[in-house]
């Protein structure tokens, strides 16, 4: 990143640990002017850099100073850091599942931080813990749960799964090794992972085939199901993808819910990329049925645009997560039942930061709609890069985009389909990944960044055309 002459003045090290007035001036005003530079330079950015030299690497490994170092130095450690591997935060980033990053949500960030007050227990805060509510009872509203419905905020998609699966397994009590969870086998590894941290062996989770448009096979499901309980084993969760993150691919939610309240398993919609889209009109028509779930995973660091360390577990029964999470120590016991939550009774965090706020002060600032129409535009995008790359020689796409994800090959086979991976991710214009699928590779186009505008999704394009008319 173009690095300019600072406007700030003074150069601060061996600060005391409380600063004063003119510090914190000083700090904070340094450090917007360098956030305020790094967010100009956003645009036209490289995608990515290529492998940092290994002097830099052994600088920023380099163990914290004793006495100190200047904020303008280590600001330009900060900015050297932030130009290596791909840069998640600009708009042509285009792989895995991007997380926009809003500067509204960091600022609710550091305004968490700053005030630095506890929302593991209601107690300490109520009225934090009341900011954070607001925006739990929002997303329970969104999907349609019912009132006895909550939800706890978590770091993110995998910690919401974790918790998901440990209140489904607890539903069956100590004695949990006849339980059986069931999901596709285009779920996110997160799910397998919860299961497998939580004690439910490798054997009783099922991985069930996807049909031709990457969706759980429900035939195949209802076959599963029967045959472990006629085996004398116990449905304990069904897993419905609201959005795999290889295609975005939404799984049969309403028959997924029949399967589960037939065989009594909990019904879970892990919708870590695909929940907020609920916010638009085609989303909402596509997610139909996630309102039957007893537990939903959402991730505001990806269909909120905000940024990493923000997701979310939201349930049908609050109680039912309590049961499963609660625990105290002596130390506790001064802890007064509240009528509002208290979340660390909500999953494995005791002490957590303030994550309601970012998503509050974000909601809250820009208006709801804003999002709405944002992820519209995702879609929209999507359904653009789709019409176009349907009719450019030697590409073949998968399916047509369910959300904002196009997983596309070159026809001529893997060999070119990894050559043209390789020419979109050395233009560095724009960054991409890829997948496997039915034993295919794939190059997957995810748009889900506020700063990713048609001429970036076209510039794709164009190198894809390229690309494939030179294989
Ligand atoms: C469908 C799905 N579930 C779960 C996760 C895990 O979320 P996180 O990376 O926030 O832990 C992801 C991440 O991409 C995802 O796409």
């Amino acid at each position: 990143m173009a690095r300019e002459a600072r406007k700030y003045s003074r150069r601060m090290s061996g600060l005391p640990l409380e600063p004063s007035a003119a510090d914190r001036d000083e700090l904070s005003g340094g450090i917007l002017e360098f956030l305020h530079r790094w967010i100009d330079a956003r645009d036209g950015a490289p995608a990515s850099w290529p492998e940092p030299d290994g002097a830099l690497i052994d600088s920023l490994l380099r163990a914290p100073s004793v006495d100190g170092i200047a904020l303008d130095q280590l600001l330009d450690a900060v900015g050297r850091a932030a130009d290596t591997g791909f840069d998640t935060a600009g708009g042509a980033m285009l792989s895995y599942i991007p997380s926009g990053g809003l500067y509204t949500a960091a600022l609710g960030g550091l305004v968490g931080s700053v005030t630095n007050q506890y929302t593991g227990g209601a107690h300490a805060s109520p009225g934090m813990t009341a900011i954070e509510e607001s925006v739990v009872r929002w997303m329970v509203a969104l999907f349609g749960l019912p009132a006895t419905g909550g939800g706890v905020l978590l770091s993110g998609g995998s910690m919401a799964n974790q918790v998901a699966v440990v209140t489904a397994r607890s539903k069956l009590g100590d004695d949990f090794r006849d339980g059986v969870v069931y999901c596709s086998t285009r779920t996110h590894h997160s799910v397998e992972k919860a299961a497998r941290i939580a004690g439910i062996g490798a054997d009783r989770v099922r991985l069930i085939a996807s049909d031709e448009h990457r969706r759980l096979d429900m035939d195949a499901l209802a076959r599963q199901v029967a045959e472990d309980t006629n085996n004398g084993l116990r449905p304990m969760m069904i897993v419905a993808n609201a959005g795999t993150t290889d295609t975005g691919a939404i799984d049969p939610l309403n028959a997924c819910a029949d399967i589960a309240a037939a065989s009594g398993a909990w019904f879970h919609a892990d919708a870590a990329y695909g929940g907020f889209f609920q916010l638009t009109e085609r989303g909402r028509a596509r997610l139909s049925g996630i309102e039957r779930a007893d537990s939903i995973t959402v991730d505001a660091h990806k269909s909120l645009f905000l940024p990493f360390g923000v997701g979310g577990l939201l349930v049908r029964d609050r109680a039912a997560v309590v049961e499963a999470h609660q625990g105290r120590g002596a130390y506790m016991q001064d802890v007064p039942s509240t009528d509002l939550p208290h979340y660390m009774e909500m999953g494995p965090e005791l002490t957590r930061p303030n994550r309601g706020l970012q998503v509050w002060l974000a909601l809250n600032l820009h208006g709801t709609d804003r999002f709405r129409d944002e992820l519209d535009r995702m879609l929209d995008l999507a359904e653009h890069a789709a019409a176009r790359l349907a009719s450019t020689p030697g590409v073949e796409l998968l399916d047509a985009p369910e959300l904002s994800v196009v997983a596309l090959r070159a026809a001529a086979g893997d060999d070119d389909t990894r050559r043209l991976l390789d020419v979109l991710v050395s233009s560095r214009e724009v960054h991409v990944s890829s997948t496997t699928i039915d034993d295919r590779v794939y190059v997957r186009l995810a748009f889900l960044s506020q700063r990713t505008t048609t001429a970036i999704a076209d510039r794709a394009i164009e190198l894809i055309a390229s690309a494939a008319s030179a294989d």
